[in-house]
């Protein structure tokens, strides 16, 4: 992990430095001639940096995210004719799940784009509504959540602590995987199963007997091949790119729970953008949304079809009935009891989602 520098949230995390490192090059360049006047002023300097943007996150770079991230970058940088420079860090390069949000809200990365799972820890329980399982029944049961006025109200519990949310990205539903196979509940028992950072993960798998551990995603290939872990939930998009289906033998499409995300970027930093600036990154980041949010769903189509094409696991999928034992194990409603998530949420996300409660 990188060391967390200082937070400089007006210019990005390394400008001011290089703009005086710069000023001072040209100064000794011309000394001869006279410093006081040749030289150009810090300010100046300062005023041609571009402004940096630091955006991080835990996934490969073809990944939907990877590839949202990589549109934000370059839409950034077109339409603000190079006053913005946005620098994508893919797959824990610069920090893991836990230490990117502990370095944006130190300004030390100025945007990530992390898993709701992993927002509790700075916007309280109720981020893991998204964790329950079985709480939506499709993908547009989901984006109406999260277009709609609890979507809003989510973000806006992220910004006492120095965060702002301004978008959510789709992933899609998660699957299992496992050194065995996962055909019904009793056979979770015992299993060592990695899960988010998030309690209702936890108590997901507690109730299926299961013992969760809590990793960042990065460590989790090397943990299921030496065997410290027998499984693991994800979403067929970050399976195959992460090369899990390499190191599982089963797979249970299972669509159990929904991995999405929020793109949030450090407050201090945001709001002292230039207008303008802030209007255009805005609007490419309005565009990134887009792009991500419509390719989603078919990625993780194609993803799956390449983890069965690959021929490394089996592949099982549930019966309706099947689905159903697990549905009564997994109790969203006692869930979210257990993990502090307001029962009104639940509700809410239940109408919104035309599931009675
Ligand atoms: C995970 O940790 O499994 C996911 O949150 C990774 C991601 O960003 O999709």
């Amino acid at each position: 992990m990188k060391p967390l520098p200082q937070a400089t949230p007006d210019r990005g995390a390394r400008s001011p430095r290089r703009a005086i490192t710069a000023l001072l090059g040209s100064c000794m360049l011309v000394a001869g001639q006279g410093i006081a006047t040749l030289c150009m002023s810090v300010s100046q300097a300062y005023a041609q940096t571009p402004i940096v943007i630091q955006f991080s996150h835990v996934v490969t770079a073809d990944t939907v995210k990877g590839r949202a991230a990589l549109k934000f970058k370059e839409l950034a940088e077109q339409r603000t004719n190079g006053r913005v420079r946005v620098e994508v860090y893919p797959n824990s390069q610069l920090y893991k799940d836990r230490e990117e949000l502990d370095a944006l809200s130190l300004g030390a990365v100025q945007m990530l784009a992390p898993a709701l799972s992993k927002l509790a820890g700075v916007g309280g329980s109720d981020f893991e509504a998204f964790d329950l399982p079985f709480l939506f029944p499709d993908h547009a049961a989901y984006r109406r959540v999260v277009d709609g006025a609890i979507g809003v109200e989510l973000l806006l519990r992220l910004e006492p602590k120095g965060i702002k949310g301004l978008a959510y990205w789709d992933n899609g539903f998660k699957v299992f995987t496992a050194n065995r196979p996962l055909l019904a509940v009793r056979d979770f028992r015992g299993l060592r199963i990695r899960v988010q950072a998030s309690r209702t993960l936890l108590k997901q798998m507690q109730q299926l007997g299961a013992e969760p551990s809590i990793s960042p995603l990065i460590n989790v290939f090397e943990a299921l091949r030496t065997g410290k872990l027998d499984g693991e939930e994800n979403t067929p998009i970050n399976v195959v790119s992460q090369r899990l289906h390499e190191v599982q033998s089963h797979l249970t499409v299972s669509n159990h729970g929904y991995l999405a995300y929020a793109v949030i970027v450090n407050k201090a930093f945001w709001d002292k953008l230039p207008a303008d600036i802030r209007n255009t990154l805005e609007g490419a980041l309005r565009d990134a949304t887009a792009f991500e949010n419509s390719i989603a769903e078919a990625e993780n189509t194609r993803a799956l079809e390449r983890i069965k094409a690959s021929g490394k696991l089996s592949i099982y999928t549930p019966s309706a009935q099947e689905l159903a034992q697990w549905r009564t194990a997994l109790d969203p409603v006692s869930l979210a009891a257990q993990s502090g998530i307001r029962p009104e949420l639940v509700k809410a996300i239940q109408v919104a989602t035309r599931v009675p409660p």
